[in-house]
């Protein structure tokens, strides 16, 4: 996954924030289609990402899903990405998930300071409506469009460089037991458990990212030390851990925050990749930023229990 290229957010520091370019296509334009106006005209950028078999892409039925992550209802307009339908206007409550199953891409637009944002979303994606860091409205792409489980994150690997001072500044060592929530492909306890002899868990949702995690685990000899659930995070039992790693969005740092804190033991260490933990400042025992082979700056923050 390139994670360096061009994209709309104004923050350039961290590669979570970067990912809604790579499928997501933005379009802040004019829009003549009735109500609402747009304010301002905005030059059209060239489309970054093309579909290049059109035929074959279409041909398959699958799901695009949109979830309101905020606490507020979102109005947006829908239309397949070949425009032989006039948008649809629809309204998502705060945590509902929309369906729209599809052979095409598909157009969103949603208003942001009286612009129209236009995207184009890829069929079979999961995507997420959420504030970014400066409180706009944005769209990103989601980890899952499952009812029963909460979006914590996209998948965007932490780089290996990056795994390796994390397990340094939590002081691993082979009495451990590291639990690596939403682990992907299961990089960090693999890590753990190759060079420090530690036991690890990893947690995740994605049944492709877990195959990935076994097998890989399998690869670097490992197997007899780490396990890999398929579960919701917020749902999994972290009383055994002695340490806890995570790469995800502020807000589901804060929404693990009293999960850990009700289940965690004393003197548990978390780290936490790029984001911080809000409400937990006096836990905090260091952090660290680092750059990653790509030149991108990565901040480490470890807590205590
Ligand atoms: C940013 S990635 C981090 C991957 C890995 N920890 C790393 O640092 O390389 C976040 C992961 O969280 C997973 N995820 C999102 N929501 C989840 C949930 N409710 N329960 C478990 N995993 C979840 C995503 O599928 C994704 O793989």
């Amino acid at each position: 996954m390139n994670l360096s290229m061009n994209h709309h957010s104004q923050s350039t520091d961290n590669p979570l924030k970067h990912i809604t370019a790579l499928f997501l296509s933005l379009l802040v334009l004019s829009w003549s289609c009735g109500e609402n106006q747009p304010q301002k005209l905005i030059q059209e950028e060239p489309q970054k990402k093309k579909i290049k078999d059109t035929k074959s892409v279409d041909s398959e039925l699958s799901e695009i899903t949109i979830r309101n992550v905020t606490e507020s209802p979102i109005t947006y307009k829908i239309q397949p990405s070949d425009h032989d339908k006039e948008p649809q206007k629809k309204t998502i409550r705060a945590g509902e998930i929309q369906r729209y199953p599809t052979r095409k891409d598909m157009h969103v637009f949603f208003l942001r300071e009286n612009l129209w944002i236009r995207y184009t979303l890829e069929k079979g994606k999961p995507f997420s409506f959420r504030y970014d860091e400066n409180n706009d409205l944005e769209l990103y792409i989601g980890s899952h469009g499952r009812e029963d489980a909460v979006d914590l994150a996209p998948y965007v690997a932490t780089p290996l460089g990056v795994v390796e001072t994390m397990l340094q500044m939590a002081e691993i060592n082979e009495n451990d037991v590291v639990y690596d929530i939403g682990c992907g492909d299961g990089r960090i306890v693999i890590m753990a458990a190759k060079k420090y002899g530690a036991r690890g868990v990893g947690i995740e949702l994605d049944p492709e990212r877990i195959e990935k995690a076994r097998y890989e685990a399998r690869l670097a000899g490992v197997e007899s030390l780490v396990e890999f659930r398929q579960e919701d995070a917020t749902q999994s039992d972290y009383s055994e851990a002695t340490v806890v790693t995570m790469y995800l969005l502020p807000e589901s740092n804060e929404l693990l925050r009293p999960i850990l804190e009700a289940q965690l033991k004393e003197g548990a260490r978390v780290v936490s990749h790029n984001y911080d933990i809000s409400g937990w400042k006096d836990r905090e025992i260091k952090y660290e930023t680092v750059e990653s082979w790509d030149g991108e700056e990565h901040t480490i923050f470890v807590y205590k229990k």
